[in-house]
């Protein structure tokens, strides 16, 4: 039996891939020194889980970026790194009804009524401009009042006092209409966070087109491949993932709104917008030795590698079933791991990578630039992409431009009150049947020789 909880994939990693796994004993300040860490990591290339043992002012350990190394989610999925967004395509259609287990760890401390104070728990501030401290990690489960049918997802949670976050909706998904449904009915929202779960609660709560009427938990046990062991909490018969550390439950209130933000954003901008909705807390259970989960925000790849597998999915899917010469799809972290789809195809026809653009587009509202590549190109090699673009385009023939478009609202182009963009497509291809110039190629037995002499005069590469 699979365990299910972060601990079970932080002793995954710890036993597996030891060098991606690193402890910090020096006192941190939650303020900042959390993010930055993960932040100058990733600009020396790593990005390994960090576990900080000791923040200064609380007893709580942190740990950080679990989920921004591709490499990790693949071991535990045990794949290879490129066949994430299959698996994950793959994966969000195999939906496996929960087990109800009667007790979790998560229970053994219980804070209630007044005894309620969020402000002991290690909060990360990320960044300077950033309103307050964050949870960023918070897993929020709800019932729909309208259907009784849950949902699970991460939104972020600004840190308002002992009992009150602010929290946003933006994506204006389930969540959002569930909200809009209790609001209909004069009601609050009951809702459980769930902090410190495992990168596949992360990875299926991602997931986009699913039948109303599944439950998110039912995806993430496909993750899993058996059924995702929940709890039922004492707010309105919520189930909550058995393996959490932390949860925290409460209300999001009907009808009243207080200002929320700003926080610094997957898209590396800070954000002024949001639905500033408002959450009571009433009740909080934690294991005795809990651990605090926290995602690096802004555009760490702890914020994007999910949300890209997840994009890179959902467009493979939909591209499949038309055009079956799509070679790959790469949605590059630095375009915010959503908003360019860069699309790679063995073209038979001319009009294929239009269609390719209208089926993308059609598919994901995030993405707001699609370009499509020969297969010469790699698309995961964007200097490559970019010598395509430069060197394939006639812009007045291959660029198509929609304006108007439904966009993403924290995408700062977007328009500021109806959030539309325009959006654009790049014909990268070279014509079919007309001479083209010829790539230069070095072929691979001349690349052997000449690393061959390379080795001999005592150049390494
Ligand atoms: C780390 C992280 C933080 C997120 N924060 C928010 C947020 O603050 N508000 C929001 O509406 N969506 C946020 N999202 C996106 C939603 O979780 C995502 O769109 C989800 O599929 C919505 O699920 P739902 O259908 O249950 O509402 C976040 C995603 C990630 C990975």
């Amino acid at each position: 039996m699979p365990d299910q909880s972060m601990r079970g994939f932080l002793s995954m990693v710890e036993r597996d891939f030891p060098d991606q796994f690193v402890r910090i004993a020096e006192p941190v300040s939650h303020e900042f020194d959390i993010t930055a860490i993960v932040f100058e990591l990733e600009l020396s290339g790593r990005s390994p889980i960090v576990v900080f043992e000791n923040v200064e002012g609380f007893e709580m350990p942190v740990v950080t970026n679990i989920a921004g190394n591709r490499r990790l989610l693949a071991g535990a999925l045990g794949i290879a790194s490129d066949d994430l967004p299959a698996a994950f395509q793959e994966r969000c259609q195999n939906y496996i009804p929960v087990e109800v287990v009667s007790n979790a760890p998560w229970q053994e401390v219980v804070f209630e009524g007044n005894d309620v104070d969020l402000t002991r728990l290690p909060i990360p501030f990320h960044f300077e401009v950033d309103a307050a401290p964050y949870i960023t990690a918070g897993q929020i489960t709800a019932r729909d009042p309208e259907t009784g049918v849950d949902t699970t997802s991460f939104h972020r949670l600004m840190l308002k006092g002992k009992n009150r976050l602010g929290v946003s909706l933006h994506s204006r998904r389930r969540m959002y209409i569930y909200h809009q449904n209790a609001e209909a009915r004069g009601e609050n929202l009951p809702v459980a966070v769930a902090i410190g779960t495992h990168p596949f609660h992360y990875m299926g709560s991602m997931a986009d087109s699913y039948p109303t009427e599944v439950r998110k938990y039912e995806i993430i046990g496909g993750f899993f491949g058996e059924p995702y062991r929940v709890v039922r909490c004492s707010t309105a018969g919520i189930e909550v993932a058995a393996g959490a550390e932390i949860v925290i439950e409460g209300e999001i209130l009907a009808d009243v709104h207080e200002p929320e933000g700003p926080f610094g954003e997957f898209t590396g901008y800070a954000s002024y917008r949001s639905t500033e909705n408002v959450f009571v807390a009433k009740r909080v259970s934690m294991r005795k030795d809990a651990m605090f989960h926290s995602i690096a925000s802004g555009m760490s790849a702890d914020h994007l590698v999910i949300l890209g597998i997840s994009r890179e999915a959902e467009i493979r899917t939909t591209l499949q079933r038309s055009l079956p010469n799509v070679t790959g799809v790469h949605v590059p972290l630095n375009t915010a791991g959503a908003l360019t789809a860069v699309i790679g195809m063995r073209k038979t026809e001319e009009g294929q990578p239009r269609q390719a653009i209208m089926t993308v587009l059609g598919t994901d509202s995030f993405v707001k630039c699609v370009v499509v590549v020969d297969d010469d190109v790699d698309i995961f090699n964007l200097s490559d992409v970019m010598w395509a673009v430069s060197t394939r385009v006639r812009a007045e023939e291959d660029i198509v431009f929609i304006p108007g478009a439904m966009g993403f609202i924290l995408d700062p182009a977007s328009h500021p009150e109806t959030h539309t963009v325009t959006k654009v497509g790049v014909d990268a291809t070279k014509p079919k049947g007309r001479d083209f110039a010829e790539r230069l190629v070095i072929p691979d037995e001349q690349r052997a020789r000449v690393r061959t002499i390379m080795e001999r005069a005592g150049i390494s590469l």
